[in-house]
């Protein structure tokens, strides 16, 4: 099979390239570079060091024997995505090329409109670009479990049966998401929806929760590695959690802790991506998967992290912190799964056990992880107060207001 990856210099988008090559499909790829710019720009780094695209793309020749086609460029552009299309002429696209965090699109209005307009443009641009050049090829779309927001009901998946006033109807699950970025993955659900209905596209859209973990099972060589953030604004909150203790910080939940989501490893989120794209739906329908292994609460997930640091000498304290989101503290949470498990997909990796080997992952890297304490701090650091003046991103400057989320997708 013919696959294009797009975002495929991030944290989910290089192991997805490597398994598909690994799998021995046809795998080309895109990316507008601007995570690694973005991190830069908030004074951090990568935990785990990774080399250029160019060095990536020779490893896995090296490694694999395979040529991945690389191009650099923006889904924005039409015309990039339109003629790398034609190229390439894929049969499955994913796509993973979006600003991901939720803190980031709430700073404020330039923030958040560079959220929608990268997110959601770059989505119809996709989109179109397939009509026109691949119409029978398979969109696998990563969205997110937080556009369901936590609603005092179980969360079907995608769709479900309603009765009203004595009708009935299979209609979309309510979408309630929680940040402007939550917005622009419902606003690309809607779309998707759309061209599926009105072109005869035919999609996937996967709703995930947070994924954790250093490794794949295809990272041979050390410098296959994925990126790993761990700063304010990037660092999801386990990946974040693990980082903390390292580094020597407390872990910070936020108020109670009772912020639930549904968590998964980085190796059953690519396994559970790698099987979607080898069995897609039928042609010109659309699909929607809730993709998670277990739900945690925040707190819980600080008590493992604890508890596995101390186990390894870390001395890892836990300071919860007042909540700056408006959000439930305690809620109801049950996301419900359907998909994966009549494919055959069942997680085979849990937080608990995993926490250990990503601590000692971590732990070879630790002077670079001190090195960038600020970042992890950014709210009231030097480095923060910088950044906002003078970010060099947006398509507007921003005007500097403060941080006031942290990421937990
Ligand atoms: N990591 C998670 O826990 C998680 C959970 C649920 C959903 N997701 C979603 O999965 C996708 C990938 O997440 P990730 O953690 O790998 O993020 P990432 O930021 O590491 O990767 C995204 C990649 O897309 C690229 N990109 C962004 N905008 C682009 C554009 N306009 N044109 C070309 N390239 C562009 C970035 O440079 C980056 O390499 C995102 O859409 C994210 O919202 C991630």
């Amino acid at each position: 099979m013919k696959v294009m990856v797009l975002g495929a210099d991030g944290y989910l988008g290089w192991p997805l390239a490597l398994r598909m090559v690994a799998h021995g499909h046809e795998v080309s790829a895109a990316d507008n570079f601007y995570t690694r710019k973005a991190v830069e720009e908030v004074g951090s780094w990568s935990a785990i060091p990774i080399p250029s695209m160019e060095e990536r793309v020779k490893l896995v020749k090296e490694v694999f024997g395979a040529d991945l086609v690389f191009k650099e460029g923006d889904l924005r552009d039409y015309s990039f995505i339109s003629k790398f299309l034609e190229e390439q002429k894929p049969d499955a696209i994913i796509d993973f090329a979006e600003q991901r965090s939720a803190p980031y699109s709430q700073i404020d209005i330039d923030h958040a409109v560079f959220t929608m307009e990268n997110n959601v443009i770059g989505t119809m641009n996709l989109l179109y670009a397939m009509k026109e050049h691949v119409p029978s090829a398979h969109l696998l779309k990563m969205g997110t479990l937080g556009e369901y927001g936590t609603p005092n009901v179980d969360i079907a998946e995608g769709h479900f049966e309603v009765e009203y006033h004595g009708r009935k109807d299979r209609l979309p699950f309510p979408r309630q998401a929680g940040s402007w970025y939550h917005w622009s993955k419902v606003h690309d659900s809607n779309n998707i929806s759309f061209a599926v209905k009105i072109w005869g596209l035919t999609a996937t859209d996967v709703h995930q929760g947070p994924v954790y973990g250093t490794r794949t099972d295809d990272m041979r060589d050390e410098l296959l590695r994925t990126r790993f953030d761990f700063d304010e604004v990037w660092g999801t909150v386990l990946n974040r959690y693990c980082v903390e203790a390292v580094a020597g910080l407390p872990l910070t939940p936020y108020g109670e802790g009772g912020q639930t989501r549904g968590f998964i490893s980085l190796e059953d989120s690519i396994t559970a991506l790698a099987l979607l794209l080898e069995k897609p739906p039928e042609q010109g329908t659309m699909r929607v998967v809730n993709q998670y292994a277990e739900s945690k609460s925040v707190m819980e997930l600080a008590q493992m992290v604890k508890e596995a640091g101390d186990r390894l000498g870390l001395d890892v304290q836990i300071r919860p912190v007042p909540d700056p989101r408006v959000e439930a503290q305690r809620h109801y949470y049950n996301v419900e799964r359907h998909v994966l498990p009549a494919l055959g997909f069942y997680p085979k990796h849990n937080v608990r056990d995993e926490i250990p080997a990503m601590l000692t992952d971590l732990m070879k890297y630790r002077d670079r992880l001190v090195e960038k304490r600020e970042a992890i701090l950014l709210a009231g650091s030097k480095a923060g107060v910088e950044w906002r003046k003078t970010s060099s991103l947006l398509p507007r400057k921003a005007a500097a207001r403060g941080f006031t989320q942290r990421s937990t997708t």
